[in-house]
């Protein structure tokens, strides 16, 4: 079998991807390892920035999230008894962002691949991806047989466990990262959120966090210490504390509305960020490249943003023949990349208590989350980076033009 884009790995990035290409006439083959519930049911984030917004309209897949999609124009932060709410356009430029679960954005994405696009093969697990000099051979496992895609391009968008990184070779490869010493421990909860927007809080107990997936499921996050067992967290404990972290001065005995725990999972806390990008015919984009911690919500929109990028870079190779994008795709990608990194550094360690952290340190945090309640300059930061920070001047950057109705324009 023979492709121009061989696309490893059918997450949001993967998929996105292929979408994008076929709306170009650029054809593709998705090799996934999972099988099509499991990749359906993955819980992931669900904050989808404007830009992420306008690349799923322009792949077809906009339809449903225009339609169930919840726009949120502010963010709530707690701490130290108090709330502070954050106005998104009134300090980012009329921005605001979305909430879709990305479970809801991958099942949009497999349902129209496998209508009307190129092939999309689950439980095909790439074992290696090798570069000649004018084609790349990926070697696969499907159906218990072994397999070659040969691919004008590789597009290696299979995570952070994936293997089309080692593609690039390791002299030329640097890897940066950083491990956090707590975990997330998440729920969802047949139950009305507790408020219209989500609520990021700092405690002496924790950080915890509420989010939603629609009018009547919540997303519920705690902070815990890594190695944390589920079977330690019965639902009433979570609830408890929950309400615990959450609870502020203003008003007291104030509880979540409690309902049916339908899942319940804990998660790992990692920076990383893999550079170059891209080693001759070989691409790297979302997860495979780089690991946000979820505090920022960038996950999903980095993805996004890197394969809207190739995207533009395929098309235009496709039309004048010339790499120049391509040749940009990993330095343009990396500035904005390194913002989402400190962004998402900054909210981790701003909001969650680390295991040996001084007083001093939980002082200066209250100091700076004070800051962010006082000032706009803090607080515009804080929600520029939150909606999405465009980066001009780039060549090929994704510009933040959009392609439908924008967020600031729909009704809260
Ligand atoms: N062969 C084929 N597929 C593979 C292989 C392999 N060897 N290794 C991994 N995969 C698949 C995984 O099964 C997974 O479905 O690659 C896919 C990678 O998908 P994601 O992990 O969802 O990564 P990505 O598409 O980059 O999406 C980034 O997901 O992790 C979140 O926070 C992140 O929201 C962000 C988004
Ligand atoms: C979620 O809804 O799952 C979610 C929202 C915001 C985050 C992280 C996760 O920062």
């Amino acid at each position: 079998m023979h492709t121009t884009v061989g696309i490893v790995g059918a997450g949001p990035a993967g998929l996105l991807l292929a979408r994008l290409l076929h709306r170009a006439g650029i054809d593709s083959v998705v090799l996934e390892a999972r099988d099509r519930a499991y990749v359906e049911q993955r819980q992931r984030a669900g904050i989808l920035e404007q830009t992420t917004v306008d690349a799923l309209r322009a792949a077809g897949a906009g339809e449903r999230m225009d339609q169930e999609g919840i726009v949120h124009h502010g963010i709530e932060l707690r701490f130290d008894g108090r709330a502070h709410r954050i106005d998104f356009p009134g300090l980012a430029d009329g921005r605001s962002v979305m909430v879709y679960a990305q479970t809801e954005v991958v099942k949009d994405l497999i349902a129209l691949q496998l209508a009307e696009g190129g092939p999309l093969l689950f439980e095909a697990e790439v074992r290696a991806v090798e570069q000649s000099a004018d084609e790349v051979a990926v070697r696969y496992v499907h159906e218990g047989a072994e397999h070659t895609l040969r691919c004008d391009w590789v597009v290696g968008c299979d995570g952070f466990h994936g293997v089309t990184r080692n593609a690039i070779p390791e002299d030329l490869r640097r890897s940066y990262e950083r491990t956090y010493p707590y975990s997330w421990l998440g729920i969802l909860a047949e139950a009305p959120p507790v408020y219209d927007e989500l609520i990021y809080a700092h405690s002496a107990r924790g950080f915890a966090l509420a989010s939603m997936r629609s009018a009547s499921v919540s997303r519920l996050y705690l902070q815990v210490p890594n190695g944390t067992d589920v079977a330690d967290w019965p639902d009433d404990r979570i609830w408890d504390e929950l309400d615990a972290r959450l609870a502020t001065r203003q008003a007291p005995g104030w509880k979540l509305a409690r309902g049916p725990v339908t899942a319940k999972s804990v998660l790992p806390m990692r920076s990383h960020v893999t550079e170059p990008m891209r080693h001759e015919r070989v691409l790297l984009a979302g997860d495979a490249a780089h690991i946000v911690p979820p505090t920022g919500a960038k996950g999903l929109n980095l993805a996004a943003t890197d394969v809207a990028l190739l995207a533009k870079a395929f098309v235009h190779l496709h039309e004048s023949g010339s790499t120049r994008l391509l040749d940009d795709y990993s330095d343009t990608c990396l500035e904005r990349i390194w913002r989402a990194e400190h962004f998402s550094y900054f909210m981790t360690t701003t909001l969650h208590a680390a295991p040996d952290q001084s007083p001093f340190e939980t002082r200066l945090q209250l100091s700076q989350l004070a800051r962010i309640a006082s000032s706009p300059h803090a607080a515009a930061e804080l929600a520029h980076n939150y909606v999405g920070v465009a980066l001009p001047g780039r060549p090929g950057a994704v510009a933040s033009a959009p392609t439908g109705p924008d967020l600031g324009e729909q009704a809260p």
